[in-house]
Order: structure tokens, then C-alpha cells, then sequence
């Protein structure tokens, strides 16, 4: 991808989109699901059924799908099987969104897609026209789709139009903000091959704007005008992550950049993009939580800061850091890149749906 876009024949996420066309299999039913592509609110989603007549009503998940809010596909292989399964397993009707993507579309696109569809699936009538139990509804993603499940629980407490609350949210080794990437989790895997910091640099720039500015003073995590420093505290490494997390690293004062990048890039500290940055008040009430972390993850100190956070506002939360695992295990659930550490982290956030939902 680096080849084909210095010599100036494709952008770089044009290039790592052809994996994502590469691992696409089209929506099939079988014994237990029945999947169809369609649209909810004029956004594209895979929509798994239960087949099994049930008694009673059924579980509602709506999952964002990973890839740095460029990549990725409800219609991935791995992703089908993620929610086909959980939709199986649960007896669940799974609503599987693809919200649009970077470099083509740029925030608050990804995320209003999101929300979009999941206010439209929380209504009343859809509910029960899908046989949902509207008190058993969660949101879940991974990596950038847990970020964008976190932007939308937090976006629904303040929208008086919807009138079903979440019972749960599950957030899979979730990117939260960009205010620090230099926390002791980038230092320590600033060269993991399937997410290194330069990428995920990339990736939260670009779900801004292709200027390249953007990306560098990220890089060098110059970005954050002096203005905004009342932010760093919800970010603060030093004081959210629990000790044996911050291992032996040394807490730095933050570094400032130039303010003209925030003025014209707002959305990086917006808490729509970044939910970290949300205000104690606005997590009181927040549903119950599940996140996964991992240990050789750039994004680990970001799901293990937000469970900090969440605990101190009062909201239960459930934490687990898997210390062998690494960004995107989730993705190796099918052959040929099959692995266990992929089906255990799998069966461990089912079964906790299935135990919470
Ligand atoms: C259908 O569900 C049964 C029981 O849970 C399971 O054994 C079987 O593998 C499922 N079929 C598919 C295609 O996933
Ligand atoms: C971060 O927390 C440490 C100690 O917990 C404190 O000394 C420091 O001033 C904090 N920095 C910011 C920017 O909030």
C-alpha cells in the first residue's frame, strides 16, 4: 500500500481496502440465521434473524464493524461470522452497519451513520416488528467500531427523541481519543505488525482530513492547542490507569501545538470521536459496560483509561485484559487465518452478552 501510493497510483486505505474486498462473502442464511443485506435509515447494514421460533422476545445487538473508520465491512468474512454467530448463540437479531468510510467521507459522517441506524432500530414499532425485547438492546464494536459504540451510548443520553435506553454497551479493544498518543501502550508497541502507532496515527488523522499536517503533528503528538490543556486530565495516564499498567514508564506534562489545527480540525476533541473526553456528568449514566483490552494493543491504555473513568462515574463495568493477546485478534476466526487466542476472546464477549443481555 506504501509502494502503490508513492508512486502516486492509489491512496493508501484505497490499496488496504482490496483485503477487505478479498475476505467479502455475500449475506448467506443457514440453519439458524437468516441474513439479508439491507438498509435501516438509508444506511447500509447485514441484518441476521434468528430462525428459531422463539417464545418469548428475542436480544438486539447493533455492532460497528473495525478498520480505523476506513476499512472494514459487515460483509468480511470474519465479521459475518462475529455476528452471525452472535446472533446464533444469543437467539439475537443482529444489526451489522456500514456506516461509510475514510478517505471518502470524513467524521461526523462514521459516526452519524452509526447513530443513525441505531436510533432507527430503537424505535418502538422496529423493535417489535423484529421481536425485540426493547429492555435487552446493546451496542458493540471493535477497535474503531468501539469507538464509535461508545459515541453512541453517550450520544443517546442526551437525545430526548429515543425512548428505549441501552442495557449494555461492549466495547473490543476500542480507540478513544487522540489527545495522547504517546501513552506507555504506544511506547511499548509503537511497531506491533498489524497495528503500528504510525498506522493508527494515520487512521485517526485521516477520519479528520487528508492533510498531512494533521498526521504529523499527531506523530509527534503536537496537535493539542494550549488552549484545550483542560482536556489532558481526562486523559491523564498517571492517574487513570491502575499501577500495574503504568509499568515503569515516566509521566510527561503534555506538549502543545498550533492552534490553527483544532480550529480547522475540530472534531478531534470533540467527545463524538473521542468519548473519552467526555465530562464525568455525561458517563453517570451510562449501561453497563464490558471492555476488552489487550496487552500488545496501542489502544490498550485507552480502553483501560475509559474503565477507570466509567468506575468512578458510578457504572459497573466488567474489564478484560487479555495479557496474550494483540489489536484485531478478534479477526482470526476463520481459516486460513484461524487462531484460538481469536475464538477465546470470541466465546468470552458472547458468553458475557449472554449472561448480561
Ligand atoms: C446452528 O446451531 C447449532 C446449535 O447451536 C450449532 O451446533 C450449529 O453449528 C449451527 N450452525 C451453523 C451453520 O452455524
Ligand atoms: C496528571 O496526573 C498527575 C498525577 O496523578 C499530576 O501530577 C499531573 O499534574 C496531571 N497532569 C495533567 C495535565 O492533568
Amino acid at each position: 500500500a506504501a509502494l502503490a501510493e508513492q508512486l502516486g497510483l492509489m491512496h493508501y486505505m484505497d490499496v488496504m481496502m482490496l483485503i477487505t474486498a478479498v475476505e467479502y462473502v455475500a449475506p448467506m442464511s443457514d440453519e439458524n440465521v437468516t441474513v439479508t443485506d439491507t438498509e435501516f435509515s438509508n444506511v447500509p447494514i447485514r441484518l441476521f434473524v434468528p430462525r428459531k421460533p422463539s417464545d418469548g422476545l428475542r436480544r438486539g445487538v447493533v455492532y460497528f464493524h473495525g478498520g480505523g473508520w476506513s476499512l472494514g465491512d459487515a460483509g468480511m468474512k470474519s465479521y459475518d461470522r462475529l455476528t452471525r454467530w452472535t446472533s446464533s448463540r444469543l437467539n439475537a437479531v443482529v444489526v451489522s452497519v456500514n456506516y461509510r468510510l475514510a478517505p471518502k467521507h470524513h467524521f461526523p459522517t462514521q459516526f452519524e451513520d452509526a447513530y443513525s441506524v441505531t436510533k432507527f432500530f430503537l424505535q418502538r414499532n422496529v423493535l417489535s416488528q423484529y421481536r425485540v425485547d426493547p429492555g435487552r438492546v446493546c451496542v458493540a464494536g471493535d477497535s474503531a467500531g468501539g469507538n464509535l459504540a461508545a459515541a453512541v451510548a453517550q450520544q443517546l443520553l442526551e437525545d430526548s427523541e429515543v425512548e428505549t435506553e441501552l442495557k449494555a454497551q461492549a466495547l473490543l479493544y476500542p480507540a478513544l481519543q487522540t489527545l495522547d498518543v504517546n501513552l506507555p501502550s504506544y511506547q511499548e508497541n509503537e511497531n506491533d505488525p498489524l497495528l503500528p502507532k504510525a498506522l493508527m496515527v494515520r487512521f485517526w488523522s485521516e477520519y479528520f482530513t487528508l492533510d498531512v499536517s494533521l498526521r504529523e503533528a499527531m506523530a509527534s503528538n503536537r496537535h493539542i492547542p494550549s488552549e484545550s490543556s483542560h482536556l489532558f486530565q481526562f486523559v491523564n495516564w498517571s492517574s487513570l490507569l491502575p499501577e500495574e499498567m503504568k509499568k515503569d514508564h515516566t509521566y510527561t506534562s503534555p506538549t502543545y501545538g498550533r492552534p490553527e489545527l483544532a480550529q480547522r480540525y475540530p472534531g478531534f476533541l470533540d467527545p463524538r470521536a473521542a468519548p473519552l473526553l467526555a465530562s464525568d456528568a455525561r458517563l453517570w449514566h451510562l449501561p453497563l459496560t464490558y471492555v476488552l483490552t489487550c496487552e500488545h494493543d496501542v489502544l490498550r491504555d485507552d480502553g483501560a483509561m475509559y474503565v477507570g473513568r466509567l468506575r468512578a462515574a458510578g457504572v459497573p463495568v466488567v474489564h478484560h485484559h487479555a495479557r496474550d493477546a494483540f489489536h484485531g485478534a478478534l479477526m482470526f476466526i476463520s481459516s486460513p487465518a484461524e487462531l484460538a487466542v481469536g475464538h477465546r476472546l470470541l466465546n468470552r464477549y458472547i458468553k458475557w452478552l449472554d449472561e448480561n443481555l
